[in-house]
């Protein structure tokens, strides 16, 4: 892994966006096979550089672009279509692109900002649709035990005196709302205040107290073609159970999971 590291860090100034992402592809790839832990912990020294999160803002750019062009010349026709595809499913910023493509929602919300990457690309499709605003809940240098007991130290999103979201451009920003604190206070009266719901993505504090609140709080929220949208789902079975609870059979890709507010909505 460390040579390879070492390869990414030199090709920053040598070689080209698409060979530094093959690189960093395979730094990824190393990372994938270890246990999920060891991977989370491993990325999060990695993202203390400085270095490293520059290849990752230029990775995310290019790994954007190719959604872009994939997503218009194959249009999803269904959610389902989005979490098969392999293309899109391989990570959830880019199930987040397509989703946002399809669905054109004019109000989303998300907790669990970090380094921005699916704000930025949910912004991007937001901004290719022409509408929409998408709210997001941060609480930066969050610290929590997993249901594993597991600590979650997540302050390697915010090295560098960095707000969250620093990966998200200035060109996108007048759709964006950040709002900074813990999602368990926040998040309740940001729904009230907005009414109503088109997507919701949860990724932030990955316990099962803190998922099925935020699911529950969502819910009611959603409007009839909304979704409700949730990454690492593995982490335990919250998403399942809140599932279970509403009645709605779930649409699970990899560490991603979606729930549809109605069965019966056109677009899904
Ligand atoms: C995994 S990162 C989010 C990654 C991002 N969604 C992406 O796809 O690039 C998790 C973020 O959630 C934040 N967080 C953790 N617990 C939180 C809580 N209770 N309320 C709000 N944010 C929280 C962390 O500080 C961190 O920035």
């Amino acid at each position: 892994m460390n040579v390879r590291l070492l390869i990414a860090l030199r090709d920053i100034g040598m070689r080209s966006v698409t060979s530094t992402v093959q690189s960093w592809h395979a730094t990824f790839r190393a990372f994938k096979q270890q246990p999920y832990v060891y991977s989370y912990r491993a990325n999060m020294m990695l993202l203390r550089s400085s270095v490293i999160r520059r290849v990752v803002k230029r990775y995310a750019r290019h790994l954007l672009q190719r959604t872009q062009t994939f997503v218009e010349t194959f249009p999803a026709q269904s959610i389902q279509d989005i979490v098969t595809q392999p293309q899109l499913s391989k990570y959830h910023f880019t199930q987040l692109y397509a989703l946002c493509r399809l669905l054109r929602p004019r109000v989303v919300v998300e907790t669990g900002v970090g380094l921005g990457t699916s704000s930025f690309f949910m912004l991007q499709a937001l901004e290719d649709n022409g509408v929409g605003t998408l709210y997001s809940i941060d609480k930066p240098y969050a610290e929590y035990h997993s249901d594993a007991g597991i600590l979650i130290n997540e302050s390697a999103y915010c090295a560098h005196g960095d707000q969250p979201g620093m990966l998200v451009p200035p060109e996108l920003r007048d759709r964006w709302r950040l709002v900074l604190g813990n999602s368990h206070a926040l998040l309740p009266r940001l729904c009230e205040r907005l009414g109503g719901l088109d997507l919701f993505f949860h990724d932030s504090e990955h316990t099962y107290r803190n998922m099925v609140q935020e699911y529950t709080v969502v819910w009611p929220h959603l409007r009839a073609c909304g979704v409700l949208a949730s990454h690492d789902v593995e982490w335990n079975t919250a998403f399942q159970d809140f599932a279970d609870t509403v009645m709605r059979l779930p649409i699970v890709s990899r560490n991603v999971g979606l729930i549809r507010a109605s069965e019966l909505a056109r677009i899904n």
